[in-house]
């Protein structure tokens, strides 16, 4: 049993390093969302939505897209839109979308699951993938969907191997079984990959992603993929009630999250990279950073990280307790340099 997600509580004056969903809008990104032009997006009247939809779907790739509230929504509606209430999905045991969405796809999608492994690397094994699809066998649910994610947070944020997706749909494609990248953190993989996010999402057949992570808006996701599937999500968002009005005030944020996402996930990344190698060069064999191999986050190895959390906390900085042994600490456009640099003095705290 370990803590919720969260945890600790947010304290003014803390470097909170709990999580990317903690940061605040800046007064540029208030300034936009003051200024946006709206409508009512139920009516598919709010120009500003419309134009963040449209451009997120090139920017992706795809033919179509849907601004939604949440992650968890967007992932909801893909995995609704994609089965239709039947058959199976194939997905990660440590994935956000069986972990951590509270059973959505069972108890609302009408869907059961195939729960595998998930590789130190954030993949799935292919041969495991391969030996459970199943297609055309009457006494056993026909597998309609694979969700991946990338990148994976489970394993610290890494961003999926480049090639890996194609391999994935390769096996899929013969038996028309669709992929979703659960990409809340897509930026983040196209960014440590240095590629555009169209050319890592290019064989998945919808994506969600999350505006509301490092990206730094308050509020909202995108789900992005073809005109057809986009439509019938747009029917499923209203059943959940999500179809909502001026949504063009938070579409602003999401606009001005997307106009800067490079710059800030770059900053974070070179964060993490800096805090993660302070902590390794402390060369305690009481704190031990798990790969230096990631994205936004850091994951460290203690022997308590209850009592690491408290001690952090006592220094003036919040991290989370992930699992048995480990603390999580993730960089986002709120913690500046000077930041990074408390974090050092209070990881180096646990020595
Ligand atoms: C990988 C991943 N997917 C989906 C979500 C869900 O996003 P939301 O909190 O907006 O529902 C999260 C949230 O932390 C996440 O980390």
């Amino acid at each position: 049993m370990y803590p919720n997600k969260i945890g600790v509580k947010s304290s003014t004056g803390c470097i909170d390093l709990r999580s990317d969903t903690v940061t605040r809008a800046s007064p540029e990104m208030r300034q936009a969302m003051a200024e946006a032009v709206v409508g009512d997006d139920v009516y598919e009247e709010d120009p500003t939505v419309n134009s963040l939809e449209e451009r997120c779907a090139k920017l992706f790739g795809k033919e179509a897209a849907i601004f939604v509230t949440t992650g968890t929504m967007g992932n909801l509606l893909a995995i609704m839109a994609h089965t239709m209430g039947r058959g199976e999905i194939i997905v990660g045991r440590t994935s956000h979308i069986h972990r951590w969405e509270v059973g959505g796809y069972a108890r609302v999608a009408g869907v059961c699951a195939t729960t595998l492994p998930i590789n130190h690397d954030g993949t799935i094994s292919l041969e495991s993938i391969e030996e459970c699809l199943c297609v055309g066998d009457n006494h056993r649910p026909q597998t309609k969907l694979i969700c991946l994610e990338n990148t994976h947070n489970f394993v610290g944020g890494k961003a999926l191997p480049i090639d890996y997706l194609s391999k994935v749909r390769k096996l899929a494609e013969p038996y028309n079984v669709k992929i979703h990248i659960d990409g809340a953190r897509i930026y983040n993989a196209a960014v440590k990959h240095n590629v555009s996010v169209a050319e890592i999402v290019k064989d998945a057949d919808s994506v969600q992603m999350c505006f509301s992570k490092g990206l730094g808006a308050p509020v909202g996701s995108i789900l992005v993929g073809s005109k057809e599937f986009i439509d019938q999500a747009r029917l499923d968002r209203k059943i959940l009630g999500g179809g909502w009005r001026q949504a063009g005030h938070l579409a602003a944020a999401a606009h001005y999250a997307l106009d800067h996402a490079i710059e800030v996930i770059k900053k974070d990344h070179e964060r993490a990279e800096k805090l993660a190698k302070s902590i390794k060069a402390f060369n305690s064999s009481k704190i031990k950073v798990d790969d230096l191999n990631m994205t936004n986050m850091v994951l460290v190895t203690v022997d308590d990280p209850e009592s690491a959390v408290a001690t952090l906390q006592k220094h003036g900085v919040l991290a989370i307790h992930f699992d048995k042994n480990r603390i999580r600490a993730v960089l986002h456009k709120d913690i500046d340099d000077d930041g990074v640099e408390k974090a050092i003095s209070a990881f180096k705290a646990l020595v």
